[in-house]
């Protein structure tokens, strides 16, 4: 067997709707020696990450807290439950792909009273739907996805469905995985209580670490729920903000390398300019959205209004070989759907600081098979 890296390294360019392609200056980053996480050097990392990071999700000083837990954006999402939830938690998970699916079978690990508000992929359920179920049914716990990327359809009613979630004492919880950066979002001004999101999409860091966001009311509502029932070691949302505040430390050894990505990564958005980085991704995909269809693309979400603004997701059949053949002709990683959609989607990440031309240059190959 030849060295397993040099098949790695054939692949040119990735354009998959998470992890994205990583500029030279974020990668040379983390190859620099992983340090003891328990001096001042690292603290002050953390510290500065997670200020960075509040600037992005909208969250002001004072208003919460963002911890960091090593591993990927679902064991972020679960920690959150595990908290949060207890046997009794009245949940509703609004649901339109993939990833709410998984939210779903988190949340029924830890609650009986579970309700899905469904719609069909490629659809997103009306804030009227929602709205129905939040103001009748005295949930405690509301969760949904922010940008689906199974199906490249985003919500963008965001801002008031967390002011009814609060006026009807529901916690509100988004996974924004792969929307931070990409879509507006302000955990303060509008009142999200839990954000949970990643480094490897938008962000444009290397994949292994949860980034979670608790406003003060989410923090309490933690703290009550745990007068009921313990969490796991290693979940304890408590344990990790107060390891923060008192030390500026993660609890156990985090990879330290990727945090060394991420702060460059978060560093090159804001000298960009958070504002001006999200609203590129608004331009580069009404773009990107434009050319895919004047190459005959059919795009999977019908409605231009809820299109996501960081992965393209086009109907093609026999997507999991057209895939295959990108990869093996051109070197360049485009995903197939996901589940039971996998062989009728092709997806192309449009995230990040991507170049308009790779994703047009993926565009034409798929448009010419
Ligand atoms: C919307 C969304 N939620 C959750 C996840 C899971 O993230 P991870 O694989 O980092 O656990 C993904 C991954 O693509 C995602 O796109």
């Amino acid at each position: 067997m030849g060295d397993l890296l040099d098949d790695i390294k054939k692949i040119k360019k990735i354009l998959l709707p998470g992890p994205i392609d990583i500029e030279d200056e974020v990668l040379r980053a983390a190859a620099i020696k992983p340090i003891s996480h328990r001096i001042p050097e690292f603290s002050s990392l953390y510290l500065e990450i997670t200020r960075m990071y509040d600037e992005l999700v909208g969250l002001r000083r004072g208003d919460g807290e963002t911890i960091l837990a090593p591993g990927s954006a679902t064991l972020g999402l679960d920690m959150v439950y595990a908290n949060l939830l207890t046997e009794k938690s009245r949940v509703l998970v609004v649901k339109y792909g993939f990833f709410a699916k998984r939210l779903e079978w988190m949340v029924r690990r830890y609650s009986r009273s579970v309700d899905v508000l469904e719609t069909a992929p490629g659809t997103l359920p009306s804030l009227d739907e929602i709205l129905g179920r939040v103001e009748n049914r005295e949930y405690s716990v509301v969760t949904m996805v922010h940008n689906e990327t199974s199906t490249g359809v985003t919500a963008r009613y965001i801002d008031e469905l967390a002011r009814i979630c609060r006026k009807n004492n529901a916690i509100f919880i988004l996974d924004a995985v792969s929307s931070i950066g990409a879509e507006e979002l302000k955990a303060s001004d509008w009142g999200i209580d839990v954000v949970v999101a990643a480094p490897q999409k938008a962000i444009g860091a290397p994949p292994g670490l949860a980034i979670i966001t608790l406003n003060k009311r989410a923090i309490e509502a933690v703290e009550a729920a745990r007068r009921h029932r313990s969490v796991p070691y290693y979940y304890d949302i408590p344990m990790y903000i107060r390891y923060k505040r008192e030390h500026g430390w993660i609890p156990t050894t985090p990879p330290t390398n990727n945090m060394y990505a991420l702060y460059v990564a978060l560093k090159k958005i804001h000298r960009y300019g958070i504002d001006k980085f999200i609203e590129m991704h608004k331009k580069r995909s009404e773009k990107i959205y434009r050319y895919a269809e004047k190459k005959g693309l059919k795009i999977f979400p019908e409605n231009n209004e809820y299109r996501s603004r960081s992965v393209l997701v086009i109907e093609k059949n026999n997507a999991i070989s057209i895939v295959d053949y990108v990869k093996k002709k051109y070197g360049i990683l485009i995903a197939t759907g996901v589940a039971e959609m996998a062989d009728k989607l092709i997806r192309i990440g449009m995230m990040g600081f991507m170049d308009e031309g790779g994703i047009k240059k993926a565009i034409d190959i798929v448009s010419a098979l």
